[in-house]
C-alpha cells in the first residue's frame, strides 16, 4: 500500500514539518522536483472547485505530469463498480489520485485498496491540504513561535476538523467559537484534546475564542452539500461573523484567514476581508505549494 493523505493525522509531527520544509524550499524555487516525469494523476471532483481543481492541475504539471479530470457523473464511485475496484484500476493507470467528495470514507476506501498514493482535496469531514497550506502561510506571516493561538469562529465544518487534526499531531492552541447544534466532528476534538501539547477550547463565545489570537479564521456557515441549510446556519451563526468590532480583541499582530470562497457580508465583512490583516489571497496561492509538496513527499 502506498503512503496517502487522506488526513494530516495520516503523517507523523516529524512529516509534518519536512512537508512545510519542502515547500519553502520549492516555493522559493530552489529545488524543483518532477516526480510525475512521464506520468498522469487522475484529479476527481465530485463537488465544485476553484482553488482546489485549478492548484491541482498547475501544480502537477510544475512536477513533470499530466492531471487528467475526471468529475462525479462521470465515474460514479461506488455506483457504476465499486470504490475498491476503481482504486485498482486507476492504480494501472495513474500515478496519484487526488480526489474531492462528499464521504470521507470513499476516501479512505480508495486508499486502502489503490497501489499509489491517495490524496484528499475535501470531504465533508475534512480538508487537509487545506490547513496545511493554511499552517504555512502562518508560518511565514507570523514565524518564530512555537504555538500559535488560532481562533476559528463560525461552523465546526471540514476546515473545524482538520484545525483539530493537526492540533493532535503538533502544539496548537486552538478555540473554537461556534453554536451548539454547530459543532465539529466529537472524535477529532477528543483527539486534538488528548495531545497534551495542544490546548483546545470550545465555547459559544466568539469573543473570547478570538481573546489575544495569533490568527483569526472564518469559513462559510453552509458548506457544499448543505447549502439548503444556509438560512438557519445563518440565523444560528450570525454572532460568530468576523467583522472589524470582533478582529478587536484578538491580538494586534493578527492575521486573519479563510479557506475562501467567502460569501461576503455573511462570515466575514468586506472591511476585515480586504483590510491590513487579511492574507486570504497568499493562503489561496500556498495551495498550489503546499499540494506540491504533499504530492513529491507521498511520491518518495
Ligand atoms: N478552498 C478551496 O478548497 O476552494 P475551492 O472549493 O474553490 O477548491
Ligand atoms: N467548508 C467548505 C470549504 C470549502 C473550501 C465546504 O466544504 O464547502
Amino acid at each position: 500500500m502506498a503512503r496517502s493523505f487522506c488526513q494530516i493525522t495520516d503523517l507523523t509531527a516529524a512529516e509534518v514539518h519536512e512537508v512545510f520544509d519542502l515547500c519553502a524550499a520549492m516555493k522559493k524555487k530552489k529545488i524543483a522536483p518532477k516526480p510525475f516525469e512521464g506520468k498522469s494523476v487522475a484529479c476527481i471532483f465530485t463537488k465544485e472547485s476553484l482553488r482546489t481543481r485549478i492548484s491541482f492541475e498547475v501544480g502537477i504539471n510544475d512536477l513533470g505530469g499530466n492531471p487528467i479530470y475526471v468529475t462525479g457523473p462521470e465515474i460514479k464511485l461506488g455506483q457504476r463498480e465499486s470504490v475498491a475496484d476503481a482504486a485498482r484500476v486507476l492504480s494501472r493507470y495513474v500515478a496519484t489520485i487526488m480526489i474531492r467528495t462528499f464521504d470521507h470514507a470513499d476516501v479512505e476506501e480508495l486508499a486502502k485498496y489503490a497501489s499509489v498514493p491517495i490524496v484528499n482535496g475535501l470531504t465533508d469531514l475534512v480538508h487537509p491540504c487545506q490547513i496545511m497550506g493554511d499552517y504555512f502561510t502562518m508560518l511565514e506571516h507570523l514565524p518564530g513561535k512555537d504555538r500559535y493561538k488560532v481562533a476559528y469562529v463560525g461552523d465546526g465544518n471540514n476546515i473545524t476538523n482538520s484545525w483539530l487534526n493537526l492540533a493532535s499531531i503538533i502544539p496548537l492552541d486552538f478555540r473554537i467559537g461556534t453554536a451548539e447544534d454547530c459543532q465539529p466532528d466529537q472524535a477529532l476534538l477528543a483527539k486534538a484534546k488528548a495531545n497534551p501539547q495542544s490546548n483546545i477550547l470550545v465555547t459559544d463565545d466568539p469573543k473570547e475564542a478570538v481573546a489575544d489570537a495569533d490568527a483569526v479564521y472564518t469559513d462559510v456557515w453552509a458548506s457544499m452539500g448543505q447549502k439548503h441549510q444556509a438560512d438557519d446556519k445563518a440565523k444560528k451563526l450570525q454572532k460568530y461573523q468576523l467583522n472589524s468590532a470582533l478582529m478587536e480583541g484578538a491580538s494586534p499582530h493578527a492575521i486573519v484567514l479563510h479557506c475562501l470562497p467567502a460569501e461576503r457580508g455573511r462570515e466575514i465583512t468586506d472591511e476585515v476581508m480586504d483590510g491590513p490583516q487579511s492574507v486570504v489571497f497568499d493562503q489561496a496561492e500556498n495551495r498550489l505549494h503546499i499540494q506540491k509538496a504533499i504530492m513529491t513527499f507521498l511520491m518518495k
